[in-house]
C-alpha cells in the first residue's frame, strides 16, 4: 500500500489524530493539505498527551518525515509553539523531519481580526469559527493577495506583499469598521523574524512525495476536519473553508489521482459537531448529554463543548461516495460501551417522503427527520479488547450493520485513545 490518505468523514474530531499516529509507524512520510491551525489533532501515547494544530501526527515516530503541503493556510506562531513543544519533549525536529511547502499560504494577525469581524456581522448565523483566521487566509488566497511560505522567508518579497496588505486592511478596518490601525513595523518585525527560523523547513512537498512515491516508499495523506465540513460538500455556509475531502489531495499536495492508492475513512462511533449548522441526528437530551460526559467531548482547539448525537449513516452513504472510501476507521466505540440501546439513522423524513440518499439538495433544508434503526447495546467494556472476534456479540453487529449498510469494511476499530487500544480487523494495516 504506497499511499493511504486518512481523512475525516463527519464534522471533524473523528480520532483522525490517533489513528494517522498509529499507522504512521509503517509510513515513511506523512504530509497534510489542507486547513490549518483550526485542526486539534490529539494523540497519547502511554498516557502523555500531544495535541497538534499545524504538524502532521506522523512527527512522533523518529524516521518519519512529515510535510505541509500548499494546501494548508500556516500560521507560524502556532507553528513555532509546536515545535518548541516538541523540542522540550524531547523530540527532533528539524530540515530533516519537517518540510513545508514555500506554496503554503500564511495566516497573518489580520486574518484573525477579519474571522472575528465576519463572524460578528452573521448575528444570529455565526458559523462558530476557531477565530483561526481560517477563512480570510482562504480569501486572500483567491483573491490573489496572499502572503505565501516563499515570501515569509524573503525580506524583500515580505515587505512589498505587507506593505499592500496592510494599505488594503487599514482602509477597511478604519474606514468600514472603525477599527484600530494595523501596524505594519511591528507585524514586519515579528513575521520577518518568523521567516529566519522557519527558512531551512521550505521544499517543495509535492516533489518530495513524488520522489518517495516513485521510489516504493510509504506515503500517508492527514486529513483536517472532516467531509461534512468540505467547503464544497459540506453542510454549507456552515463549513470551513477548505477542501477536506479526498478531492483537497491532488491540489492541496500536488500529486495526481494515481497516487493516492487507499483512502480511509475516519467514523466516529456516533456524531459529534462544534459550532454551528445542520445535524440531523443530534441529541439535545440526555442521550446526549451522556455522549458528551462519558466522551469528554470538549473541543481540542477551543475548548468548545461538542454537540453529540447518533450514528447517521445517510450522511456517511453520501461521503462514501464523494471521498470512494475504501475502508473505515471506527473510532470511540467504547463511548458506547454504557448504552442500554443505540440508534442509527437510516433515513431521513423530508415533507412526507422517505429519503435514503444524502444529496446536495438536501443541503437546503434547515432541518430533517432522521428515521431510526434501534440496536441493543452491549453493556460492557470493549477499552482493552484487542481482537475482533473478543468483542462482544451486540458491538460485532452494530459494526457489520455500518459495513452493510455502507459497503465499505471496517479495517480498524478504535477503544481507547491510547496506541494498543486499538483493534486491527484488517491485517494489511499492521
Ligand atoms: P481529530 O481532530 O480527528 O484528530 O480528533 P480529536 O483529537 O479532536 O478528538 C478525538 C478525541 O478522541 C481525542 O481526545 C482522542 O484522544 C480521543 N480518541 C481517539 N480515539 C479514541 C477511542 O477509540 N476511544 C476513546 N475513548 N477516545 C479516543
Ligand atoms: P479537526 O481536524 C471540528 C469547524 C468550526 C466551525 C467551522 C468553521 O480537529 O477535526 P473554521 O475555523 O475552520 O473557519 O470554522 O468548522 N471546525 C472544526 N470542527 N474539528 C475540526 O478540526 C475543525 N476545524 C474547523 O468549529 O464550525
Ligand atoms: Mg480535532
Amino acid at each position: 500500500m504506497p499511499s493511504l490518505a486518512v481523512i475525516g468523514t463527519q464534522w471533524g474530531d473523528e480520532g483522525k489524530g490517533k489513528i494517522v499516529d498509529q499507522l504512521s509507524e509503517k509510513k515513511d512520510l506523512v504530509v497534510r493539505f489542507q486547513g490549518g491551525a483550526n485542526a486539534g489533532h490529539t494523540i497519547y501515547v502511554n498516557d502523555e498527551k500531544y495535541v497538534f494544530h499545524l504538524i502532521p501526527s506522523g512527527i512522533l515516530h523518529e524516521d518519519v518525515i512529515v510535510g505541509i503541503g500548499n494546501g494548508v493556510v500556516l500560521d507560524p506562531e502556532v507553528l513555532m509553539d509546536e515545535i518548541n513543544m516538541l523540542e522540550d519533549r524531547d523530540h527532533r525536529v528539524d530540515s530533516e523531519n519537517l518540510k513545508i511547502s514555500p506554496l503554503a499560504h500564511v495566516v497573518m494577525p489580520y486574518h484573525k481580526i477579519f474571522d472575528g469581524i465576519r463572524e460578528e456581522e452573521k448575528k444570529d448565523k455565526k458559523i462558530g469559527t476557531t477565530k483561526r483566521g481560517i477563512g480570510p487566509c482562504y480569501e486572500d488566497k483567491m483573491a490573489r493577495i496572499g502572503i505565501r511560505v516563499m515570501d515569509l522567508v524573503d525580506e524583500e518579497k515580505l515587505y512589498e506583499k505587507l506593505k499592500f496588505n496592510i494599505e488594503v486592511k487599514n482602509k477597511i478596518l478604519v474606514k468600514a469598521y472603525g477599527k484600530e490601525k494595523l501596524d505594519f513595523d511591528r507585524i514586519f518585525e515579528e513575521y520577518r523574524l518568523y521567516g529566519k527560523k522557519l527558512k531551512n523547513f521550505v521544499y517543495d512537498v509535492s516533489y518530495l512525495i513524488d520522489d518517495f512515491y516513485k521510489n516504493g516508499k510509504n506515503v500517508l495523506f492527514e486529513g483536517a476536519q472532516g467531509s461534512c465540513l468540505d467547503i464544497d460538500f459540506g453542510t454549507y455556509p456552515y463549513v470551513t473553508s477548505s477542501n477536506t475531502s479526498a478531492g483537497g489531495i491532488l491540489t492541496g499536495a500536488g500529486v495526481s489521482k494515481d497516487k493516492v492508492d487507499e483512502v480511509l475513512g475516519v467514523v466516529k462511533a456516533y456524531t459529534s459537531r462544534v459550532g454551528a449548522g445542520i445535524f440531523p441526528t443530534e441529541q439535545i437530551n440526555e442521550v446526549g448529554e451522556k455522549i458528551r460526559n462519558i466522551g469528554k467531548e470538549f473541543g481540542a482547539t477551543t475548548g468548545r463543548p461538542r454537540r453529540c448525537g447518533w450514528l447517521d449513516l445517510i450522511m456517511l452513504k453520501y461521503v462514501v461516495r464523494i471521498n470512494s472510501l475504501s475502508g473505515i476507521a471506527l473510532t470511540r466505540l467504547d463511548i458506547l460501551d454504557e448504552f442500554e440501546e443505540l440508534k442509527i439513522c437510516t433515513g431521513y423524513e423530508i415533507e412526507g417522503n422517505i429519503v435514503e440518499d444524502f444529496s446536495t439538495n438536501f443541503m437546503a433544508y434547515d432541518k430533517l427527520n432522521p428515521i431510526y434503526e434501534t440496536f441493543k447495546g452491549w453493556e460492557s467494556q470493549t477499552t482493552g479488547i484487542k481482537k475482533y472476534e473478543n468483542l462482544p456479540e451486540n458491538a460485532k453487529k452494530y459494526i457489520k450493520f455500518i459495513e452493510n449498510f455502507l459497503n465499505v469494511p471496517v479495517d480498524i476499530i478504535s477503544v481507547g485513545p491510547n496506541r494498543t487500544q486499538t483493534i486491527f480487523k484488517n491485517k494489511k494495516y499492521l
